[in-house]
């Protein structure tokens, strides 16, 4: 089996619209106590590029999630294989994703957060998947609106690989 990729986002493009999602971001948590909270693996890349783009003085940190599934779905049990490296009690927090695809992983760390007493949790994802919605998430800040198709790069895996191509590619197998 061989895998083909075709492009469906380019790096320019995603490089104008990180830059809006910036500003925007910039203009909605001025005078906040911003923190950007990058769920790993997948977001590891536009985490770092969107951070750039925010003209704020915020403060970043990860989290690792594994989320227990068949194959390429997720269950919503999601396991927290690494936590944050300090508190977000009355802070803003902005969680990054790659992608809701389910909407099950994000609406699990929403829940989860809110119980930590920040000032504001609020979601920020590159991508979205509405046609495979399980739960209604609200994803205050998007990236891009995407066809139900599985979708690699720019920090998005398949089976480990294909996370450093700089665009939104489409593997096809044939
Ligand atoms: P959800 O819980 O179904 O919303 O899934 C969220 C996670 O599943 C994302 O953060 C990704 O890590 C992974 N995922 C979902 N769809 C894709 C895809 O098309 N390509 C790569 N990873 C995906
Ligand atoms: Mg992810």
């Amino acid at each position: 089996m061989s895998e083909r990729i075709s492009v469906m986002i380019t790096a320019e493009q995603i490089a104008a619209r990180v830059r809006e999602l910036g500003a925007q971001i910039t203009k909605d948590y001025k005078d906040r106590s911003l923190v950007l909270v990058g769920v790993l693996k997948g977001s590891f890349v536009f985490a770092a590029d969107l951070a750039r783009a925010i003209d704020l003085p915020l403060r970043i940190d990860f989290l690792g999630v594994r989320s227990y599934g068949e194959g390429t779905e997720s269950s919503g049990v999601v396991q927290i294989t690494h936590d944050l490296s300090k508190p977000i009690s009355n802070e803003d927090v902005l969680f990054v994703e790659d992608i809701v695809d389910t909407g099950l992983t994000i609406a699990h760390l929403v829940d989860l957060f809110r119980t930590r007493n920040p000032r504001s949790v609020k979601v920020c994802s590159l991508l979205h998947k509405p046609a495979r919605a399980k739960v209604s998430v609200n994803v205050d800040y998007l990236g891009f609106t995407i066809e139900d198709k599985f979708v690699i790069g720019y920090g998005l895996d398949f089976a480990e690989k294909y996370r450093n191509l700089p665009y939104i590619g489409v593997v096809e197998r044939d």
